[in-house]
């Protein structure tokens, strides 16, 4: 007999099983290296649907840091970063500032997926609200830059459309904009809460029905390709994180950022802040003894 989690899970790992022939040929090292499991499917292009399948269970551990997979997927963008991602060092404030104004200047202006805002005017009212709701700065650079994964990625990089669905972004964004964060010099507190926006959802659908019904048609679709529901244990394990609170802080601003007639300071009031960020970084760094480049401390270290 099978069960609701168990249907669920299937659906998933349809939708997983999808992507990973629809982009094997491009993408099957980098799958590989965050799927070790997958690999000797990968390279014989053979189904992995049991495979898949086991993954839906483990998904709290499979969603861990993937910066060796995603060095190599981030420097094909940026090829100025290529050795600091190889060598997991931060690069100085002034590269890291650039990166940034050129993933918004680049990608910046597209539409936000099915939502009446662009992705600036979404990242500027996530960091809008933040700051007007008083928290420090860096949990509003945090806010501005947590859905940098999407467009920081390269034009080829998997998108979670693979099922003849709208695309709602790139695979695993939350990670992806993550890493590229540490690499430029962000906080640990600043990546943490860029990485934390998609759990938060998973959490939220999985604990509060009224979230639930009320989630975006675009974030619903993502859903599906980012775990789904929690399970009970991953219940339990956000319960117990020291910055719950401000992650489900975060994750509200997030949903209701995509208003089409919210006036929002410009974009250089947000550059300012972030610069000051990699300026305290950098300074944090100095004093530590360390010129210029330090190696960042991924999770899984
Ligand atoms: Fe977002």
């Amino acid at each position: 007999m099978i069960t609701k989690i168990q249907l669920r899970a299937l659906r998933t790992c349809h939708l997983k099983f999808r992507f990973a022939t629809s982009t094997i040929n491009s993408t099957s090292s980098f799958l590989s290296s965050r799927w070790p499991q997958l690999s000797g499917a990968l390279s014989t292009k053979q189904t992995a649907a049991n495979l898949c399948f086991a993954n839906w269970f483990s998904s709290s551990t499979a969603s861990t840091s993937t910066i060796n997979s995603t060095s190599s997927f981030l420097s094909s963008r940026w090829p100025q970063l290529s050795g600091a991602l190889s060598t997991k060092q931060t690069v100085p404030a002034d590269i890291a500032l650039s990166v940034i104004k050129e993933c918004f200047n680049t990608l910046g202006r597209e539409p936000y997926f099915g939502e009446p805002v662009t992705h600036e005017e979404h990242a500027l009212q996530c960091a809008t609200l933040a700051m007007d709701e008083g928290f420090e700065e860096d949990v509003v650079v945090a806010a501005f830059l947590h859905d940098i994964g999407h467009i920081c990625a390269p034009e080829d990089a998997p998108h979670m459309d693979t099922d003849g669905g709208p695309d709602v972004g790139v695979v695993d964004h939350e990670i992806v904009g993550k890493e590229l964060l540490a690499v430029l010099g962000f906080s640990k507190f600043v990546t943490d809460l860029v990485e934390s926006h998609v759990p938060s959802k998973r959490y939220l659908v999985s604990t509060i029905e009224e979230y639930k019904q009320n989630l975006a048609e675009d974030s619903k679709r993502s859903l599906l390709f980012q775990g789904g529901f929690m399970t009970k244990e991953e219940v339990d394990s956000f319960n117990q994180e020291p910055m719950k609170d401000m992650k489900i802080q975060f994750r509200e601003w997030d949903e209701k950022g995509k208003q089409p007639n919210f006036v929002t300071p410009k974009i250089e009031k947000f550059y300012q802040m972030v610069e000051r960020h990699l300026r305290r970084q950098e300074e944090e760094r100095q004093r530590n003894g360390v010129h210029c480049t330090v190696k960042y401390q991924p999770d899984d270290q």
